[in-house]
């Protein structure tokens, strides 16, 4: 009999303790926002990396496999989302937890972890769109080794290279399915782009196009200014005294946020 009683506490216990516990949460996305017509703007994941690659490809970008496995395991753009959800303290600390050894992986990880790849998308329509924008590696490596031959200090380094290139983005490829073009999901991916960056205090967002009347008014109409071809784009605002130039024909376009 007092068996029986015990076993249908341990029963009540256990179905009480069952209905304290939240149901499991869905795997939400770091980084989400409304786009048009009910798509969600989110951080691309493993679910997504065959069309955000095919996608890419459509803007004339293959995605590097360091990249691909950053998508694939959480990390890409991590520093960036902490940022937005916990502060821009949280921002810097991850940075500086990377910048602080200054060694080449370190390096490459932060990179990573500032790499933004989104998606748009729907139960309805799938990933629709796609954009992908990073720091420029090139940029931050020249300004590492100039201050190096200056004979910087380790910590100067770290302090010029935060200050500048690291608040600097590059649009790599913005790119939107066939079908879902004109209906402003390209506009709201680089939005999406631009208002992340603006909140961490980014001094420049810019990108390389092919020359197209149809990229300069989206770009244009989206806040950027589209050099003329040929003209090199100085980094000054982000504090870099270096210069980006585009290939024969092609057009810089840049936008300073803050
Ligand atoms: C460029 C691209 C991403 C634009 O995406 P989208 O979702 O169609 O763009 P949006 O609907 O947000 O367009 C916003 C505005 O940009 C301008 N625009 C966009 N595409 C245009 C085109 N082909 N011709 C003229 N203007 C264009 C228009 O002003 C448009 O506003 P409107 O439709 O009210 O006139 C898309 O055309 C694409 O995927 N192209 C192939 C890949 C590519 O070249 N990527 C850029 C590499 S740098």
């Amino acid at each position: 009999m007092a068996s029986k009683r015990n076993r249908l506490q341990r029963t009540r216990a256990a179905v009480a303790a069952r209905l304290a516990t939240p149901p499991e949460q869905p795997n939400v996305s770091l980084f989400t926002l409304p786009g048009p017509n009910g798509l969600r703007i989110r951080a691309a994941e493993a679910v997504d990396l065959a069309d955000f690659r095919r996608l890419c490809a459509t803007a004339g970008v293959d995605i590097e496999d360091e990249i691909a496995a950053a998508i694939e395991t959480g990390s890409a753009g991590e520093a960036v989302y902490t940022g937005l959800t916990s502060g821009i303290g949280a921002f810097f600390d991850d940075i500086m937890t990377r910048l602080d050894s200054m060694s080449v992986p370190a390096l490459r990880e932060l990179f990573l972890r500032l790499t933004v790849a989104l998606v748009a998308e729907s139960d309805d329509t799938g990933v629709t769109g796609a954009a992908l924008a990073f720091p420029p590696v090139g940029i931050i490596m020249n300004q590492l080794k100039q201050l190096r031959s200056l004979g910087a200090s380790d910590e100067t380094r770290v302090q010029l290279t935060l200050a500048g290139a690291l608040r600097v983005s590059r649009i790599k490829a913005v790119a939107v399915r066939d079908d879902a073009r004109r209906s402003g999901v390209g506009s709201a991916l680089v939005q999406a782009c631009n208002s992340a960056f603006s909140q961490l205090g980014y001094s420049s967002i810019y990108g390389i196009m092919p020359p197209s009347i149809g990229l300069r008014m989206f770009y244009s109409g989206l806040g950027f200014t589209i050099l003329p071809p040929g003209q090199p784009y100085t980094f000054a605002a982000a504090g870099l005294p270096t210069a980006v130039q585009a290939d024969d024909g092609e057009q810089i376009f840049y936008l300073h946020p803050n």
